[in-house]
């Protein structure tokens, strides 16, 4: 495995394989690996000859400046965690390698950038784009791994390559949870041990809702599950929405899509969490 900080030297290095006839694969990451970016290392090794896994805590996505000094930053430990999993390339660049001058692209992608995150986290998604779409250029990778814990995250990307036209297969990977059904996120690490035990209500929840969503309208799924998060007085849901998977687009009947998935952002004291299910 090897740590390449230059766009440069991971050019070289990545056109060597690709004279191979090697296929590529990429796992962006903001670092501080726990088993939910590991399972996409997995899959990106299982399918590609090459994995990339990058390491960058991107400051234009964030919009809260402290949330961005605190940001975990666990290089040599991360590399510890991904040498044994068969990942090729840990590309680390620094800020200035990756934005040699401010980027000052806005994107448009409709609704899918528009709506929850999108509009809890004002340029959020922007930031995102303006990294992934580097990443993409520098790696200029066969397939990409993205996980469904950021459900959003994905419909911006999938929007993202789209209007570029960056030829490049976005592959979505399961949610990996803890064995008390919270999914897994470097956050969790700031949830006191009270609010640790307490958080697994979001996910216990969302999977409860789905046992009698079809006997139930949208609305009483939605009303249910925030009645019964928010009765416990550590944890207010930001919003809940049931959306089209593909558009994001709020349904207001089951009938609506094929393809509902609920999408959930929750004050666990200071943390806030995310997390999603599909109804279907
Ligand atoms: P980060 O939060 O480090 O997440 C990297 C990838 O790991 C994302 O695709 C995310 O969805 C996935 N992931 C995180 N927790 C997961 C879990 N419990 N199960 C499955 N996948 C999980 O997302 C970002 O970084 C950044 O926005 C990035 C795309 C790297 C751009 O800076």
């Amino acid at each position: 495995m090897k740590i390449v900080n230059s766009i440069k030297e991971l050019k070289q290095f990545l056109a060597g394989e690709r004279q191979e006839n090697r296929q590529i694969g990429l796992v962006p990451t903001m670092g501080a690996l726990h088993e939910g970016h590991l399972s996409l290392v997995k899959h990106c090794v299982e399918e590609n000859e090459i994995c990339v896994v990058s390491i960058f805590v991107n400051p234009t996505q964030f919009n809260d400046k402290r949330d961005l000094e605190t940001y975990p930053r666990t290089l040599e430990k991360d590399c510890a965690l991904l040498e044994p999993t068969g990942c090729k390339y840990v590309f680390a660049p620094t800020v200035e390698e990756m934005y040699p001058e401010p980027d000052n692209r806005t994107f448009d992608f409709g609704t899918v950038s528009q709506v929850m995150e999108g509009a809890k986290r004002p340029g959020h998604f922007n930031g995102v784009a303006q990294i992934v779409s580097k990443l993409f250029y520098a790696v200029e990778p066969d397939n990409a791994y993205f996980g469904e814990k950021d459900f959003q995250q994905i419909a911006v990307i999938r929007a993202m390559v789209k209007q570029l036209n960056i030829p490049v297969k976005i592959k979505d990977c399961p949610i990996i949870r803890e064995a008390d059904g919270l999914a897994l996120s470097s956050r969790n690490t700031r949830l006191t041990p009270e609010l640790r035990q307490k958080a697994p209500l979001i996910a216990r929840t969302l999977k409860e809702s789905t046992t009698f969503a079809s006997a139930k309208s949208v609305q009483e799924v939605i009303g249910y599950v925030v009645k019964t998060i928010n009765s416990d007085p550590d944890m207010e849901v930001e919003y809940y929405e049931i959306v089209d998977g593909n558009t994001l687009e709020s349904i207001k009947n089951w009938s609506d899509t094929n393809f509902p998935v609920g999408c959930i952002t929750v004050y666990c004291g200071e943390v806030r969490l995310i997390d999603n299910i599909k109804y279907k």
